[in-house]
């Protein structure tokens, strides 16, 4: 691997690099242990040629622009953990000398908009700032946050601050995870989680304060949550509403909630030194890699953070990073690894917020999730490959995707702003200021109009809210889109040709599970196996992370799934969960399987909370061992996803047709039966369907026979006759 074909030339520009990325996913995602492979080669030549070899293969850097004042000030306190210097932190942070200031603003107005850097005590100090006001003697004060990681570390540190114990007066909610009490006075929750709260609690009277946070960010749940709590607060003057942000956009907001004020709290931006590569990179993941170690070796003492995608690309860079600075041995400082993603479990999170040891350097590889959500300490350089994973949603196609896309212009300044908090900083952009200037977009698109709205669709639908046209979204999203998730809804009976909801629909609403999910949730009172669709649906809600096969276990692995039936993957995870249940769920049972101990103990909570969101809607759990029942209820949920075998062994949906293949990590991969339904469509290097059942067509017409046997007859539906099977 040489230095020129590296720094290949091409300077296309970032989109024409995207090609690479896309193989690079699909190997992370379906074939880590090649992919590793891939980078393996590397390794072994770092471990022959030592030292030298990282400034062998450096990468040239120029310096194009500075951010921030270029006075120096002195460097922060290093921070104690102790009660009391917790609360001389809390004095020191930005937000501190506004304190008065906001409680006025707040009480002569009923919505505010706060604007302050990552970093100034948004989070933690305004809740406790309106607890010691008096705010929690009326009721919760609630603060939302787009990721689930930053409301549970938020909590634990306010808890700290506050000297009480998380899940006390300082809670947590989380879907799937409600960790707060009766004592809780500040609730930290995830936007999605407040979304449902007007479900049981339209005008939310246990609540005194609302803080939107984040607003910036604009997920679909905090879109669709500004639009409720701006009409709630017409009719509940006592709430209070504070929407924070941490970049510019404020003036938008506030025209939203009819010129709220704007209060703004000025960063303590250190200057950050921004460099730019000369030329675009082919593989920023090795790209990555080398500029990290070059920090390492190159720069003075001071954390790096680096943003990558995703979980599977921070376990590839973290396992090779590891591997070569082991083969460097002593001849360089120690580096310690801290990875950082929604699904790492918690006692691994709180590892980025220790104190780096003297002499050591710590490098945090972080998803989006550190671009403003969490504030780690110390940081002084940054890494920005220029790339995170946006979801998207094509009306055309009807197909959802998780694509590598490159940043926006904000998103980079965000980020390069993460290396200025405590000192000087510098950011090593791994594009070119070319790159910043042309090719990347002013700010991210909301994520309403780039999604599926079926879900959000239904909530609204449940709420009451039936006029959804003329809601009062901040961005209305395409008309397109909205009419088919109203499609949607209406094939899945949860609501009638008029756009109301169904008794179907009702029940639908009460699982925190995507529509299709919840409606097989539902459809398996009729086939008498709620059971086991229970089981499927919360190893389903886990995710794929249920099976493990380390790269030198391989045969073992995969023997071990065979065990498990190949009637497809549904149905495998189904006998996972039995077999697992009928050894008293035994941690040794998994290691024995190559089964994930910690996936099958969340699938096990979920499943609990499941059970009890079944009795609300008066389903009995029933037990049923007929794989025919199993399957059509499956099939009831996702009949929309079907497809059927074409010669040449790929795939082609039924509605909308269109090629699709079987994952590689799907059980009937082999076996290839000749009609399927699948939960999930993932775009990589090719259009993959996970989560495959092998199904009857015969059962399509029977289950599903407005859609498939007959003309649809919904009003809204636009010319989707009858398809021929
Ligand atoms: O919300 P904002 O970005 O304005 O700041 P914050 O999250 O309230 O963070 C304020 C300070 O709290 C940070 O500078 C950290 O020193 C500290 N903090 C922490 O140590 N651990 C956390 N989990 C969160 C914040
Ligand atoms: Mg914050």
């Amino acid at each position: 691997f040489s230095v020129a074909s590296r720094h290949d030339r091409d300077a296309e520009g970032l989109k024409k690099k995207m090609n690479p990325f896309l193989e690079q996913e699909a190997w992370e995602q379906h074939q880590i242990a090649k992919a590793t492979l891939k980078f393996g080669s590397r390794d072994r030549e770092v471990n022959a040629k030592d030292y030298d070899y990282v400034f062998e293969d450096q990468i040239d850097f120029v310096k194009v622009s500075v951010m921030g004042d270029t006075d120096e000030r002195p460097n922060e306190t290093e921070s104690k953990t102790c009660f009391e210097g917790l609360q001389e932190d809390r004095k020191s942070l930005p937000i501190y000398s506004y304190r008065d200031k906001l409680l006025q603003d707040i009480s002569d107005n009923q919505v505010i908009i706060l604007v302050g850097q990552t970093g100034s005590g948004k989070t933690t100090q305004l809740p406790q700032y309106l607890h010691e006001a008096g705010y929690t003697k009326k009721g919760m004060v609630a603060c939302t946050q787009p990721r689930r990681v930053a409301a549970m570390s938020v909590a634990a540190r306010v808890s700290q601050e506050m000297g009480v114990k998380v899940g006390h007066e300082v809670g947590y909610s989380i879907r799937f995870e409600d960790c707060t009490s009766e004592k809780t006075l500040i609730k930290y929750m995830t936007d999605g989680m407040l979304l449902r709260e007007f479900l049981r609690e339209p005008d939310l009277a246990s609540y005194s304060v609302i803080i939107v946070d984040e607003a910036h960010e604009r997920t679909i749940s905090t879109d669709v949550l500004l639009g409720l709590v701006k009409d709630v607060a017409c009719y509940r003057k006592d709430l209070k509403l504070v929407i924070s942000s941490a970049t510019l956009d404020a003036k938008k907001f506030s025209n939203y909630f009819n010129l709220a004020p704007i209060i703004e709290i000025p960063g303590r931006a250190y200057p950050v030194d921004i460099l730019y590569t000369k030329a675009p990179e082919v593989d920023y993941i090795d790209a990555t890699i080398v500029t990290v170690l070059q920090i390492h070796v190159t720069e003075p003492s001071g954390d790096v953070l680096v943003f990558l995608t995703g979980q599977e690309e921070i376990e590839t860079v973290h396992e090779i990073l590891k591997n070569r600075t082991r083969g460097l041995g002593t001849k360089i400082p120690e580096l310690i690894i801290c990875p950082i993603y929604a699904n790492l479990p918690t006692e691994l999170q709180a590892k980025i917020f220790e104190p780096t040891p003297d002499g050591a350097r710590k490098v945090v590889l972080a998803t989006n999730i550190a671009e403003t959500s969490l504030t780690i300490d110390g940081i002084k350089y940054v890494v920005d490959p220029g790339f995170c994973k946006i979801k998207s949603y094509n009306p055309r196609t009807k197909m959802e995707s998780l694509l590598i896309n490159p940043i926006s212009k904000a998103s980079a300044n965000q980020r390069a702003g993460r290396s200025g908090r405590t000192g000087p900083g510098k950011c090593f952009c791994l594009y070119t200021d070319y790159n910043y200037d042309h090719d990347l977009e002013v700010n991210t698109v909301p994520e309403i109009q780039r999604t599926n709205l079926a879900t959000v669709v239904l909530t609204l639908k449940s709420l009451g809210i039936h006029d959804l046209v003329n809601f009062d979204f901040m961005d209305p999203p395409p008309s397109e889109a909205l009419l088919q998730a109203l499609e949607q809804l209406f094939a899945l009976n949860a609501l009638n040709a008029k756009g109301e909801l169904t008794k179907t629909g009702r029940r639908m609403a009460e699982f925190p599970l995507d529509p299709m999910l919840s409606k097989m949730v539902v459809a398996s009172e009729k086939y008498n196996c709620s059971n086991e669709i229970l089981s499927i649906a919360a190893m389903l809600s886990v995710g794929n992370s249920i099976f493990y096969r380390p790269k030198e276990k391989q045969v073992y692995a995969d023997v071990a799934r065979m065990k498990f039936g190949n009637e497809g993957d549904c149905i495998t995870l189904l006998n996972v969960y039995n077999s697992w249940k009928e050894m008293d769920f035994s941690n040794q049972w998994c290691f024995e399987n190559f089964v994930q101990i910690r996936s099958m103990r969340r699938a096990r909570d979920v499943r609990d909370q499941l059970e009890g969101l079944l009795k609300r809607v008066d389903i009995e759990i029933k037990s049923n061992n007929n794989l025919v029942a199993i399957k059509k209820a499956i099939m009831s949920g996702f009949f929309l996803h079907a497809a059927k075998l074409q010669k040449d062994g790929s795939y082609r949906t039924l509605k909308n047709p269109q090629m699709v293949y079987i994952h590689p990590t799907s059980g009937l991969v082999e076996k290839r039966p000749r009609w399927v339904v699948y939960s999930e469509l993932v775009l990589t290097t090719k259009e993959y369907i996970r989560q495959v059942t092998e199904v009857k067509p015969e059962w399509l017409v029977e289950i599903a026979p407005h859609y498939y046997d007959g003309p649809a007859t919904m009003a809204m539906s636009h010319g989707q006759g009858k398809l021929a099977l």
